[in-house]
């Protein structure tokens, strides 16, 4: 569609091509603005298929449209923005089923000045061609020679990466290029130089003006990617584009990662609108969604929901799901409920219930685990404290719960306390992992556990004191959803064993990953037990064991709120609801994404973009940036989802807000 500058006519075009037909008519007819409505709202930060966290983006040039529109984004045609490029006509790409949304603007000068990555693709079906000659050492026309062969087989080349004595290209999966061409072409390069071509491959393309300036990020997360093989580099010269060539199988993880890693957008950001997730929290697009437990259960929700207070309900059905599934992994000896994810009664009960066991931190969480559920006999409790002070040793030891010391303090400064006991050492894996650097617990800039080397130590300290080192602990971070991550810690914990002959048990800690607004991360449990199996068959002498939190409660808890007040400044737009960070603190803290939807009008369409704030005085008070809703009224209800865990058990009284109440249903 576009409007005519003489009198704002508006024109209609069919589909097919009809994005480029637009262009050239609105440069032809010097239109102020083109607008192509489809059925995206614009360009996004990845493609959706592959991750959901993909982001809407709102401002592009026309440069940086052009290149993710080349690398493989649908939405719009490559050859669509040459022409309004050429005559500066501002376009917007816009979504025919969220009239109300902005879309991707596309013009000379997006509306922010510092480099930014927008898009990281992947293309699959990759082929490098490498000539290998010392022949082409300061030889003029080499490359000339290299390349005509290209051009005679109508081959073309994406990519290409030079050394002294090599060059490599990249081809695009093309179905002109039979296996009748290519080997007519490796005919001809084969006269030149050897030739050796790698098929399958994939291009992770991280795209941006000043791409260049974001290498040092990414130098630092480069680190984490170290086990992908990297055949070719290639940095465009238009410092738009920077791409990574990787074995095939190998693009779809690295493109996810990268993405999920380095496009993290901020509140009001000016660059990203909602993620792909967010997005689908329609009824339109949520049609084929897993079912969540709170859509079938809206009713009771709403009723439990107070008119001037704030709640937490737990699912008690969904939680004893959970505990089922860690107490059924058929290779696990014994499993452990981390109460410190959330401490209510009737969640411990129904862990205890379920055959769990209960990992606490303080001595406080000993007794009130102790408290609700009389079942719970001191085997069945873990103590893992940290810098706790020597009381609560004295008091564990006592009880005759399993303790883990995570330093040489306690068994240096009073080995009294641990003649005749069995004690487990928690071990610094030094491989930090989770979902936010506050949650990685390993490294070496960790506070907890006890590095290897300080092993010895630590065996000669426990023999002076007349302990047992009966047990070795990891505990590496939260919110991880790579079940290898286990196997790992396994391997670890068994070649640390080595030198310890009491040692039985090895805990491998939790972590277990739970689906989030940012995408599925939920572990899969029944890979988890093949793995263990597998850690089991290879090192029988072991039990093994876990201690999940997060696993347990945090997708059986929703936070409801009321909307108190709305707001729209010139720049935004604010939904206000009578809790804020006082009740949950992961968004201000972590940067952590928790869906949320109006529950009053969970079947209307979601096409308002808003903040979701509460009533605290600070401006992390943010429970949400740029989620859709319906248009919200004050007294709706809205849900907050994965509430429980690190929710009501984190809250606080700042302000003098009460936070939010809890109830089981
Ligand atoms: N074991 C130990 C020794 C731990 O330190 C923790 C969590 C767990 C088990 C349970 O981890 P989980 O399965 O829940 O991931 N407040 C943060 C999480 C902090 C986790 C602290 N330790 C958050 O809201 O993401």
């Amino acid at each position: 569609m576009y409007r005519g500058r003489a009198d704002g006519d508006t024109a209609l075009l069919g589909r097919g091509g009809s994005d480029t037909s637009a262009a050239y008519f609105a440069a032809k007819l010097q239109a102020e603005r083109l607008e192509i409505w489809t059925d995206v709202p614009g360009f996004f930060s990845a493609d959706p298929r592959l991750t959901g966290s993909a982001r809407q983006i709102k401002a592009l040039s026309y440069d940086e449209a052009q290149e993710i529109a080349s690398m493989g984004a649908s939405v719009l045609h490559p050859r669509a923005i040459a022409p309004v490029r050429n005559a500066g006509i501002e376009m917007e790409i816009r979504c025919t089923h969220k009239r109300k949304m902005p879309g991707t603007v596309i013009s000379a000068t997006p509306s922010e000045d510092a480099p930014r990555l927008k898009a990281v693709s992947v293309k699959n079906g990759v082929r490098l061609i490498t000539l290998d000659t010392s022949g082409m050492w300061r030889a003029s026309g080499f490359l000339a020679r290299a390349f005509e062969p290209f051009a005679r087989h109508g081959v073309s080349i994406d990519l290409v990466s030079t050394s002294e004595t090599s060059v490599t290209v990249s081809l695009d999966d093309d179905p002109s290029l039979t296996p009748a061409v290519l080997t007519a072409l490796e005919a001809d390069l084969a006269e030149i130089a050897r030739v050796s071509v790698l098929e399958d491959c994939a291009a992770v393309s991280l795209v941006g003006r000043g791409v260049r300036a974001l290498l040092a990020q990414l130098a630092r997360r480069w680190r984490r990617f170290a086990h992908y093989p990297v055949r070719l580099i290639s940095q465009a010269a238009n410092d738009l584009n920077f791409t990574v060539v990787v074995d095939g199988d190998q693009g779809k993880p690295l493109c996810r990662k990268l993405h999920d890693q380095l496009i993290q957008p901020k509140p009001l950001d000016e660059t990203f609108g909602p993620s792909w997730a967010e997005l689908g929290a329609d009824k339109t697009a949520k049609a084929d969604a897993p079912a969540v437990w709170w859509r079938s259960k809206r009713d009771t929700l709403l009723e439990a929901c107070p008119e001037n207070d704030a709640v937490y309900v737990y699912d008690r059905d969904t939680v004893r799901e959970r505990c089922e599934a860690i107490a059924g992994l058929k290779n696990l000896d014994r499993g452990f409920y981390a109460m410190k994810a959330n401490g209510h009664a009737d969640i411990i009960r129904t862990a205890v219930e379920a055959g769990l066991g209960i990992e606490c931190v303080s001595i406080n969480e000993v007794e009130a685990a102790r408290a609700v559920a009389p079942a719970l006999t001191p085997e069945r409790i873990l103590f893992t404290p940290n810098f706790a002070p020597r009381e609560e040793y004295a008091v564990a030891l006592e009880m005759g719960i399993h303790l883990t010391l995570d330093g040489l303090h306690p068994l240096r400064h009073w080995p009294e306390l641990f003649k005749g006991a069995g004690i487990t050492l928690r071990i610094n894996p030094q491989r930090p992992e989770g979902h936010h650097k506050h949650v990685r617990t390993a490294g070496p800039e960790a506070k907890f556990g006890l590095h290897r080397d300080e092993l010895p130590e630590a065996i000669e300290l426990a023999r002076t004191a007349g302990a047992k080192i009966t047990g070795l602990h990891v505990h590496s971070g939260s919110g991880i959803s790579d079940p290898e991550h286990w196997r790992r810690v396994g391997i670890f914990l068994t070649e640390t064993a080595q030198d310890l002959p009491d040692v039985k048990v090895l805990d491998l800690g939790g972590g277990l990953g739970v689906d989030e607004a940012s995408g599925p991360r939920r572990i899969n449990t029944d890979q988890l037990d093949i793995m263990l199996g597998e850690l089991k068959t290879a090192y029988p002498g072991y039990e093994f064991w876990l201690e999940p939190g997060r696993y347990i409660s945090a997708e059986a808890g929703v936070l409801l709120a009321r909307v108190t007040q709305v707001k729209q400044t010139p720049d935004a737009r604010f939904v206000g609801i009578n809790t804020g960070m006082n009740s949950l603190i992961r968004p201000a803290l972590y940067g952590a994404r928790h869906e949320i939807v109006n529950l009053t009008r969970l079947d209307e369409d979601a096409d308002m973009i808003a903040d979701i704030v509460g009533p605290i005085c600070e401006s992390a008070d943010r429970l949400g940036a740029q989620r859709l809703l319906p248009e919200t009224r004050e007294g709706d209800v809205i849900l907050i989802g994965n509430g429980g865990a690190y929710g009501r058990v984190m809250a606080s009284r700042y302000n003098m807000r009460e936070p939010a109440g809890e109830v089981v249903i």
